[in-house]
């Protein structure tokens, strides 16, 4: 499949996404039952997984979303971040689950950490449905559910983009090198 200037080949598909969203939707609610967590998104990558993972789950949460980015529509991150929405709600002794499409390197989600750190929320963990082990470049604790581990590859689909392409695409596709 062609993307702009770049080709690219299927990588996971609709149905093992939709598998490992449920599942993860079960260890949420059994781990925040009692709880009512706030899902924070961070946009624009996560719009589909968000919309997934939260029909699965069963206990009462809130849904808000954030926007950061580290890319500027290439295939390498760069280090810079810039911040486009801020948070609008009252995080403070609230139990926060981050939900991400992909940590590459773990910049963009440290300084969302560190930020949400300041408003003393409860407990912070964080929910990505992708992550590239090889490519993290900080220990980050409070990484604790991931959906799939993958190489370091550069990745669309399912929300993620190149040069803004791709969110649209029900499976995810990996770049041919
Ligand atoms: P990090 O700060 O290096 O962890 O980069 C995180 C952000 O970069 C993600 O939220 C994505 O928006 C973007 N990103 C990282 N890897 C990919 C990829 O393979 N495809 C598309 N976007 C990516």
């Amino acid at each position: 499949m062609k993307i702009a200037d770049l080709t690219f080949e299927p990588l996971i598909e609709e149905k093992a996404i939709a598998k490992r969203i449920t599942l993860l939707g079960e260890q949420l609610n059994n781990d925040y039952a009692g709880k009512t967590p706030i899902f924070i998104g961070v946009l624009s990558g996560c719009f589909l997984f968000v919309a997934d993972l939260v029909k699965q789950i069963n206990i009462p949460c809130e849904v808000t979303f954030t926007k950061l980015a580290s890319y500027y529509g290439g295939t390498t991150s760069t280090l810079k971040i810039r911040e486009d929405i801020d948070l609008s709600v009252d995080i403070n002794g609230r139990h926060v689950v981050i939900l991400e499409d992909i940590v590459d390197t773990g910049n963009t989600l440290s300084y969302l950490i560190e930020k949400l750190k300041l408003h003393t929320p409860a407990s912070i963990k964080v929910c990505s449905l992708l992550l590239k082990p090889g490519k993290l470049e900080l220990s980050i604790e409070e990484l604790r559910y991931i959906g799939f581990e993958i190489e370091n590859e550069f990745v669309v689909g399912y929300g993620l983009d190149y040069k803004e392409l791709g969110r649209n695409l029900k499976d995810i596709y990996r770049l041919i090198s």
